[in-house]
């Protein structure tokens, strides 16, 4: 089989936008749209566009400005949301509409109230009013999660008849384990009337930190379009990470799975979001944390300076990293400081480093990190012979 094209949909501007105090303004919503066009993405969904003027405003600017992607607008299963949503995307060179409702048991009894025919009836018109303004229509079946798998199939089916393109399949709650949600798609993918002229789609929250291998067990099981956030940004616990997803399918070549997204760009695009959405990202977030390829106990720095591949499973630069870092930490060993010093312009013979070690860890002990200066102050003090 050859190898599959996963379609990354980027919904920072939507589900990661929901994060309270991450609110972006049009301005900045146009330039992250602009960095996600970059970066490669297929599908970016701007905004829910009936839920504010402003956010009608971003969409309507978003699929105006956007050449190559996709422009995606979210909606309930109401009508004026659809009617909003498909005004805002008017100018979009490649319009979706994206319309859905709940459809656990919890959803559909608790928060809609209906019967699980009511609401199967509502989905199709839904997908069906879509249908009428824009041809590229994603269903998505809330808390599809929890969903028993033989409704879900049904409602599946019933939104590819009325017009569907893509069906996303949400776990709302983050709440599936990796084998559990694989299996859901690979159900839909055996049970949707229909699916062959369809992309089945992962939507997974964070919520008990599987978001990444529950899309990535999706992904194996047939769904052909990954929804994910720059940096994981989302609800609660967050969505998918993009840069995780894809630098998982990249590193795994044998899955056959491929994007179209420039990994090279993806500390600028999170270093961007980050500073826009003023949320800082954690120092040991996979791929884009600060820590993401510093070194700092000394087995470590000893391997990665005989060779990077001991202790890295990435170049630092195929994610837009000059280099890994040497941090110079009371754990680092002789080796990564003759490494730092000889970088400085200092080479020195065994005792003189010896000397130079002994002071170091001095400093190292009172600071958390040794830093240049701190060298070249311990090297002229302790007056140590300079051989280059
Ligand atoms: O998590 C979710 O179910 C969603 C839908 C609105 C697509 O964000
Ligand atoms: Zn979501």
């Amino acid at each position: 089989m050859s190898a599959q094209k996963i379609q990354i949909f980027d919904t920072t501007l939507r589900d990661g936008e929901q994060v309270p105090g991450c609110k972006l303004n049009k301005e900045e919503k146009l330039v992250i749209a602009r960095q996600l066009e970059e970066l490669g993405v297929d599908v970016i969904e701007a905004g829910f566009p009936v839920s504010s003027p402003g956010d009608f405003d971003a969409v309507r600017a978003i699929a105006r400005q956007t050449k190559q992607a996709t422009v995606c607008g979210l909606s309930r299963a109401v009508e004026e949301d659809i009617r909003v949503a498909a005004e805002a995307l008017k100018e979009a060179r490649y319009p979706r509409l994206h319309t859905g409702i709940g459809t656990s048991e919890s959803h559909v009894k608790y928060k809609l109230r209906l019967t699980q025919e009511q609401v199967l009836e509502r989905a199709v018109q839904a997908v069906k009013l879509a249908k009428s303004f824009v041809e590229d229509v994603e269903f998505y079946a809330e808390d599809a999660g929890r969903t028993d798998n033989e409704f879900l199939a049904r409602i599946c089916s019933a939104a590819v008849k009325a017009g569907a393109t893509v069906l996303n399949i949400p776990d709302t709650t983050g709440y599936c384990l990796p084998q559990e949600y694989g299996a859901k798609i690979k159900y839909l993918y055996e049970h949707v009337e229909g699916i062959e002229n369809v992309c089945l789609s992962t939507h997974c929250h964070n919520d008990l930190g599987l978001a990444t291998a529950n899309s990535i067990a999706g992904a194996i099981n047939g769904a052909r379009q990954i929804e994910c956030t720059i940096n994981g940004v989302g609800e609660r616990a967050g969505n998918t990470a993009l840069e995780e997803v894809v630098m998982i399918m990249r590193q795994h070549p044998y899955l056959d799975l491929y994007t179209s997204v420039n990994s090279r760009l993806l500390t600028e695009t999170s270093t961007l979001v980050s500073h826009m959405m003023r949320m800082p990202v954690q120092p040991n977030k996979a791929i884009v944390g600060a820590n993401a390829f510093s070194h700092s106990s000394g087995i470590h720095q000893d391997g990665v300076i005989k060779n990077r591949s001991t202790y890295e499973i990435i170049d630092p630069k195929e994610v837009g990293v000059d280099s890994s870092s040497i941090v110079l930490t009371a754990r680092s060993g002789r080796a990564a400081l003759a490494y730092r010093l000889q970088k400085l312009g200092y080479t020195l013979e065994k005792e003189m480093l010896d000397i130079a070690y002994t002071s170091f860890l001095a400093v190292a002990d009172v600071k958390k990190e040794v830093l240049d200066h701190d060298l070249h102050q311990l090297v002229e003090e302790k007056k140590l012979v300079m051989a280059s």
